[in-house]
């Protein structure tokens, strides 16, 4: 089934207009305000029938909610007026900050100043209390026990499970698979889903532009079943050369895996756009949303990914648990990834009968108290309202690229139009490792170095960049400080 080549890119050119809308995934609810060019291009779409969004989720019985939180400080809230009259709070970046200890410390005698956002995030009270609050209050193992404390523990867990499918817009929580991070997720679809679609000669797509989590998982699996891994190249702004993509679907590889965010170029990569391309030529896609998931809405269901991969330390959460989402179908069709506990059905010591997905792939005892601590951060997160946050990064993104770009030798890598809070930039005299130890000495922490995305690099001919990316609490402020010291820098050394 070809579909003539002029045809597929007129597609490409009437979609291409609602990319940013499809990457930051405007649902319903989102102010109007946002993104006029995008909403005026959603009109253009379409509608889809989707299933209805999982309601938000309530708070295990045992846990009374926490009421010392900025959100919770809204007068409105407090004189107890019913939700339907309460004015959505204005969003303070400098409120928000309260929320986040770790921000009102000094380095080297200067404010902290948190640019390392891609890297990871900063962690609210709510979640470094939800994490307390476990091990004080519930620590057990879960869905084996017989007493109390063990039903707290498993309904926690769960819920936690039920916070992320709604955030995601999963839709059954049995499509959540709790794993340790990006990487271990997407390792765990090459390694367990990979060999039973992909064979000898067969092909697996991705970009130039992903993270090493998301080439060597792959590699590893073309290794082992003799496939062959396809470049997806990028244009000079830092975008995915869609042309070049139809022509390589044309050949029909197995997989495409793609970022939706570029943790080095910011790019939002329009990934509902891809999946519907990918899926017609057959193949299957994986979405690494390592960098997407903190800084807007995102709808596994709308963008129709068949799996999806992210991080619960880059959304605020803890270190240690990460999320993976399949579509049911494909996780039941997965055979398991690891064995041990938890797993199985019935064992014997020649068989075994396997847990019913998500079960499946979460063998031996959980990251219980991180998951919990996920679910915390997520409930933060949409507390905030992801539309809010989306806006606030973008206009910070939009003034901190304004300003930097008028440095002199200062060069910006990646300039796509839609590009999330993640900025890299070499800048003439001045190594990039030494640049980010220099700022650091203003108690700016920023990233530098190959970002774990060495073929992106090379794209360029860079051994490596600066990064500075942002996150809810980066404040105009912050921006001032590390344009005028840059500027400080560049005249005085
Ligand atoms: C785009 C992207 N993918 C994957 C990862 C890997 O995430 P983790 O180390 O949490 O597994 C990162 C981490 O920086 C990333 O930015």
């Amino acid at each position: 089934m070809t579909m003539p080549e002029s045809e597929t890119i007129t597609k490409i050119k009437q979609m291409a207009d609602t990319l940013f809308k499809q990457a930051v995934t405007l649902a319903a609810h989102e102010p109007k305000d946002l993104l006029p060019a995008a909403e005026e291009a959603s009109k253009q779409r379409p509608p889809e029938p989707l299933a209805p969004k999982p309601a938000a989720v309530a708070e295990p019985a045992f846990l009374p909610s926490p009421d010392y939180y900025f959100l919770s400080q809204n007068p409105a809230q407090k004189q107890g007026k019913p939700a339907g009259h309460r004015a959505p709070p204005a969003y303070d970046p400098a409120t928000v900050r309260r929320d986040f200890p770790i921000l009102a410390q000094k380095i080297n005698g200067k404010p902290l100043v948190w640019l390392d956002n891609a890297a990871t995030t900063q962690k609210p009270l709510v979640v470094i209390d939800a994490l307390t609050r476990y091990y004080r209050e519930y620590n057990s193992n879960v869905h084996r026990g017989v007493h109390t404390l063990a039903d707290r523990a498993t309904e926690a867990y769960e819920t936690a499970r039920k916070k992320t499918a709604a955030f995601i817009g999963a839709a059954t929580p049995e499509e959540i698979v709790f794993v340790r991070g990006t990487t271990e997720a997407i390792n765990l679809v090459a390694q367990a889903y990979g060999p039973m679609i992909v064979g000898k000669g067969d092909e697996i797509l991705i970009s130039e532009m992903e993270h090493h989590s998301n080439i060597i998982p792959w590699q590893l699996l073309a290794r082992t079943t003799g496939a062959k891994i396809l470049r997806l190249p990028i244009t000079d702004r830092g975008e995915v050369d869609l042309a070049a993509y139809e022509r390589l679907l044309a050949r029909r590889p197995k997989i495409v895996a793609i970022t939706e965010v570029s943790n080095v170029l910011g790019t939002i990569n329009p990934v509902r756009l891809m999946t519907e391309m990918a899926h017609y030529y057959g193949a299957l896609v994986l979405v690494d949303g390592a960098q997407a998931v903190p800084h807007f809405p995102v709808d596994v269901r709308e963008s129709d990914a068949d799996f999806y991969a992210f991080s619960g330390h880059k959304i605020y959460g803890p270190t240690g648990i990460g999320v993976l989402y399949g579509k049911k179908a494909l996780l039941e069709e997965t055979p398991p990834w690891q064995g041990g506990g938890n797993m199985i059905k019935e064992v014997s010591l020649e068989e075994a009968s396997y847990n019913t997905v998500p079960h499946k792939f979460e063998a031996g005892t959980a990251n219980i108290a991180d998951a919990v601590g996920l679910g915390a951060a997520l409930d933060y997160l949409q507390k905030i309202g992801m539309a809010q946050i989306a806006r606030h990064e973008q206009t910070l993104t939009a003034y901190a690229l304004e300003r930097l770009a008028k440095l002199p030798g200062l060069c910006l890598i990646g300039t796509a139009p839609h590009k999330a809070g993640v900025i890299s930039f070499t800048l003439a005299g001045h190594p990039s490792l030494q640049l980010a130890k220099r700022l650091n000495k203003e108690g700016i922490a920023v990233r530098a170095g190959h970002h774990c995305a060495q073929p992106l690099l090379h794209r360029y001919g860079l051994k490596d960049t600066v990064r500075i990316s942002l996150g809810l609490y980066n404040t105009e402020a912050e921006m001032d400080f590390l344009v005028k010291t840059l500027e400080r820098i560049i005249r005085s050394e």
